[in-house]
């Protein structure tokens, strides 16, 4: 609790210029629809990404643009903590403390650590091996009871409730232990050229991945050549991997059950499904991409928010590290 009011966390690695589909229906969307239920904080969490090499100049490019992609999508700055991970410096100390409590077993299991080590071989550094510490860091350092991400975050957040739960039982309830937020239908959004992989900024078939910041034509074409089957039959199936995504996407753009799609496109083929799932995300991205615009051009208001953001976020974290501090027995 921040105000008496249960507490959100969550954050998106600033390493590209635009969030994916995946990105925002997978975990922005519900920021957006549980900003007023909860104290929310939300974070450009740049001390993830350069676990990745980044280049300087882009990497603070991407962290003002997806600060404005929040605010376009809706994240209100007035109502929420908006910060960005660095200029906190009480993540990078919490992560080191937890290190001390993380078993290497433990990290070597995490499936996002094994295909990143194989993604970037020439590049398998330390960081990239801590990297659920961190998230973790980020996750307990707010005391947040809910954590809305996709599916592919689940595994970390299953070593975040163990870490709390292993530091809790030698000091005391220290940490709140946070419960996932994954959404039912868009946990995982696929690659739109193999939907069997999770659709992602890295993917080398650039037709596979949607960008929140791609022009209507580009999402139009992108959905028009995306991979379906042989079946012409709109519906939610086994091995059905590009029409149920396609179904996902449409029903997450535009609140609709996958029943009421289903039924929408009884009797139409392909051409006309695909059609109607372009137009319905262009028409939930045209008015984001809008606002986008407008606040890249107030860069004075986005450093006003992240301004604002870090210290706020400082505020509640620094208590935190007060009490590990004193726990771990550190002189305060
Ligand atoms: P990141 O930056 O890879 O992704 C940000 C969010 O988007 C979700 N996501 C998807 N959801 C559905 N379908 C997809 N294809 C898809 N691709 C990505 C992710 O699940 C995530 O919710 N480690 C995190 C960032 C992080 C974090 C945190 C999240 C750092 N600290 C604390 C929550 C709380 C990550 O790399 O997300």
């Amino acid at each position: 609790m921040i105000n008496g009011r249960k507490v959100i966390l969550s954050g998106i690695q600033p390493s590209s210029s635009s969030i994916t589909l995946g990105n925002y229906l997978g975990a922005l969307i519900n920021w957006v629809k549980l900003q007023n239920e909860y104290d929310c904080c939300f974070s450009i969490v740049d001390l993830h990404a350069i676990t990745v090499r980044q280049a300087p100049q882009e990497l603070r490019a991407n962290c003002l643009s997806l600060l404005a992609q929040y605010l376009a999508c809706g994240i209100d700055a007035q109502k929420n903590i908006i910060f960005i991970q660095s200029h906190v410096p009480a993540h990078a100390e919490l992560a080191w403390i937890l290190n001390c409590y993380t078993q290497m077993g433990e990290l070597a299991r995490m499936t996002q650590f094994k295909d990143k080590s194989k993604k970037h071989h020439d590049n398998i550094n330390a960081g990239l091996f801590t990297y659920p510490v961190l998230m973790a860091a980020d996750i307990l350092l707010y005391q947040a009871d809910l954590v809305p991400v996709g599916s592919d975050q689940k595994q970390h957040l299953e070593i975040t409730r163990d870490i709390a739960e292993r530091f809790n039982s030698i000091y005391g309830d220290v940490f709140t232990i946070p419960d996932g937020y994954i959404p039912k239908n868009a946990a995982r959004i696929m690659s739109l050229q193999d939907p069997l992989s999770k659709m992602s900024k890295s993917d080398p078939n650039p037709n596979g991945c949607i960008a929140l910041l791609d022009s209507p034509e580009v999402i139009i074409k992108k959905i028009k050549r995306a991979v379906t089957d042989s079946d012409a039959h709109v519906c939610y199936g086994e091995e059905k991997y590009g029409v149920n995504n396609l179904l996902n996407i449409y029903c997450a753009v535009t609140s609709k059950s996958i029943e009421d799609a289903v039924f929408e496109f009884e009797g139409k083929g392909y051409g006309d499904f695909k059609r109607a799932v372009g137009e319905a995300v262009v028409e939930a991205l045209s008015p984001i991409q809008q606002r986008y615009c407008d606040l890249m051009n107030n860069r004075d208001y986005l450093e006003s928010v992240y301004k604002a953001g870090a210290q706020k976020a400082g505020a509640v974290a620094d208590r935190t590290m007060n009490k590990v501090k004193k726990k771990v027995g550190f002189i305060v």
